[in-house]
This record gives structure tokens, sequence and C-alpha cells, in this order.
């Protein structure tokens, strides 16, 4: 490691706070599929910011939208209005096929603020007593940080030492429909969260047929269907949301990550009026959700989706990528799982620490990737990468197995 790299990592341990644990490489550059440490060394990015850079680093079209509108102007608060809001609204509707947007920042206040309006929406169009409702989750989600969020988590490593927690949510094992009907007959419950594939939990990857399952029990129940496609919206499973896989829509639709390409915090809620029209003025909102930066960037990021079929290509890329991962025949891999670009692997080894020194050594060969959840590796690169290069990354990631 240069003295240059063990600067940067000696200030963040110094003067930051440990709430992370990254791989030792220090980054200033990215474009496409790639990214470069301060070293100049090229690898490529197969993290994707957590699935927020789907359209590429710095994707020239984004970039000129950002900084097009960051000379012209930034933020208004929604004191007052902006050219740029009423347009998005209309745009990211039309997009999506919902009546309304309630534009957020980061991905956890779209997930708070779902949950506001499902709880609103009991109050006062379900018929629940006050104070009553009650939203269920499925076991081994990720919304989040906050406290609402690490309420509704089952992973002590997100909630332990940080109680007292939210009451109002209750849990169900993922894929599960019987144990979802059952909890919702319950008529308290305003409505149910649940990710289309957990990405947190390790790529977890439902039934066919699950989220159709969910769509009839929460029609049947009155119960509001809240997908969260932070991770798994826009392109990034072969489809521009994964509910398309099944043809279902939710009732709340919570997208955030590559609403805005990676280049800066955007989360967006979307309801049709029966549900959004709950919440009147003042009742919520945010200093930034829904300013015009954000406006521009999101729409031009949508539309770069769409323009460069990165849908399409996650699809066949995604294919490709876990044909050649099982062509391997790897002994340290115990199950491939995925859809389109958002994928992961299971090692099996006695050392816990294998799937992190895999990603060392897959440092070392060019690909950064980062272990969850111990035992897993998840895989997921921008999704205009080309079948050259995946069968590139599939060799650097055959040698690091093949030195681990
Ligand atoms: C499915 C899902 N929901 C919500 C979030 C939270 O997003 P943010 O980190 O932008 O708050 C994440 C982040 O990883 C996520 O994967």
């Amino acid at each position: 490691m240069s003295e240059q790299t063990m600067h940067y990592l000696h200030l963040e341990e110094k003067y930051g706070a440990h709430n992370y644990h990254p791989l030792p490489v220090v980054l200033e550059k990215g474009a496409g599929v790639f990214v470069w440490d301060v070293e100049g060394k090229r690898y490529y990015d197969f993290l994707s910011g957590y699935s927020a850079v789907n359209q590429g680093h710095c994707h020239p079209r984004i970039i000129a939208a950002l900084t097009a509108q960051a000379q012209q102007l930034t933020l208004t608060s929604r004191a007052f209005h902006s050219n740029l809001l009423g347009e998005y609204a209309q745009f990211i509707t039309s997009y999506f096929g919902y009546e309304k947007v309630l534009p957020m920042n980061t991905g956890v206040e779209g997930g708070e603020t779902a949950i506001k309006l499902a709880r609103r929406w009991a109050y006062d169009r379900k018929g629940v007593p006050e104070n009553k409702a009650k939203i269920v989750f499925a076991e081994g989600n990720f919304w989040g940080r906050t406290v609402a969020a690490i309420s509704s988590s089952t992973d002590p490593s997100s909630y332990k030492g940080f109680g007292p927690y939210v009451p109002g949510f209750e849990l169900v094992p993922y894929n599960d429909l019987a144990a979802l009907e059952n909890a919702l007959q319950d008529a308290h419950v305003a409505a149910f969260m649940v990710e289309p594939i957990q990405g947190e939990a390790g790529v977890i990857v439902p039934e066919a047929g699950y989220l159709k399952g969910v769509r009839a029990l929460c029609s049947r129940y009155n119960v509001l269907f809240i997908a969260d496609e932070i991770q798994t919206g826009l392109a990034r499973t072969g489809r521009m949301l994964a509910c398309d896989h099944e043809d279902v829509r939710p009732d709340i639709l919570i997208l955030g990550k590559a609403l805005s390409g990676g280049t800066m915090p955007v989360s967006a809620v979307l309801a049709d009026d029966e549900v959004m029209l709950t919440i009147q003025p003042g009742e919520h909102g945010s200093t930034y959700g829904g300013n015009p930066l954000a406006c521009a960037v999101a729409m031009e990021s949508l539309r770069v989706l769409k323009d460069e079929k990165m849908a399409e290509n996650a699809s066949i890329m995604g294919e490709l990528f876990r044909k050649e991962l099982a062509a391997l025949e790897s002994p340290l891999i115990g199950s491939i799982r995925g859809k389109g670009l958002l994928n992961a692997i299971v090692i099996q080894h006695a050392d816990p620490e294998a799937a992190w020194n895999i990603c060392l050594h897959l440092k070392e060969l060019g690909l950064l990737a980062k272990p969850t959840h111990g035992d897993k590796i998840r895989f997921a690169p921008p999704l205009l990468i080309t079948a050259e290069q995946v069968k590139e990354a599939v060799g650097l990631i055959k040698i690091a197995l093949e030195r681990v």
C-alpha cells in the first residue's frame, strides 16, 4: 500500500466516525463501469454505490444536467415554487404511472414518508383507530438507519443498543404468503412494506409468484402494498422495476439511489391521490426535497435509463454473468443468485473471513466488491457493462477464488 493511500486511510480513521468497514482502497475518479484509486490503478466497480450508480460513474448526460442546473438555481425550499418541480412531478408520475409524487432525498426518508402516508391513510380512509395502525415488514428487511428503520430490523448489528424502538411494526418471514395472510387479517394493519428482492440481506430472490401473491393479499385485506424499490428499481434487475417481473403495481412505490445516477441524494415516493392527498400542507416535507437541482438530475437519470436500454442490458448481462460464474464450477461457490445485475454468491469455506479475503484478492486484481453478512459477496456492476467486460470480470473472480 502506498504512502498516499495510507495517508487517506489514516485521516478517515483518526477524524471520521468508525461506522463503516471499507475495503482499503482510496478512489478519486470514476467513468462508466470503472473507478480509479489515488495511485492511478483502475478497477471494475461491482458495487455501484449499493446500486446508486446504475447509469455508470459520471454519466456525461447526467453530469451535464447537473452542472447546467447548478449554475442556474439549486434550492428554493418548498416555501416557494420552482420552474422544475412541476415538470419533474409530471415526468416521473407519467414515467411510472402514478397520480402523485412526494420528493425526498435519501432512501430512508422515502421509507419514512411511505410509512407516514400509510398510517395517515389507515386513519383517514380505512378507519383504523388513532395511534393503532400497524405496518408489517418482512424479516431480513433493510431500509436504512433511522430509528424507525432499525425498529423494523431483524439484524442485531442494526438495532442492538439503539432502543427504545418505534412501536406499531410487525414482522413476517420473507417469501411466506401464508404468514403474510395471517398478519393482514388484523384490521389495524395499514401496509405491508417489502423489497421485491432483499438486497442487503444478501440478494434474496423470492419464489416466482410471491409479489403477485402479496398484491392479491393486500387488495383482499384492504392493506397498502409498499414496494421498497430503492435498490431493486431503476433497471437494476433487468426490468424498470423489479415488480414489473410479475406485472404488479404497488400502492406506494419508493425509489432512491439511481434516481440521481449516483450524483446526489434523491428519493421519491409515488402513489395515487387516495393515499397521497391524505397529507396536508405543513404535515410533511424536507428542506432539500424536490430541489431544482435534484429535479433536473432525476429527469435526466431516468431518460438515460430508457434511452440506453439499461434494463434490457441488465437482463442479458445478468444471465451471462450467472452462466459464466456457474461454469467456473468453483467448490467455494455455494450458490449463485440474483436477477439482472443484482447478484450474489454464497461462499462456502471453513474460514469465516473467506468472503472478505476473496474481496481483498479481487481488489488486487482490479475488481471491487464487498461482502455482506459474512459469507455473501454481492456483484452489482453499472448497467452499461458489456459482454466482454462481464467475461473479463468473471476471469478475475476465478483467479481470486483460486487464491483463497
Ligand atoms: C432496499 C433499500 N431501502 C432503503 C435503503 C436506504 O437508502 P439510503 O441509504 O439512501 O437511506 C437502502 C440502502 O441500501 C436499501 O437497499
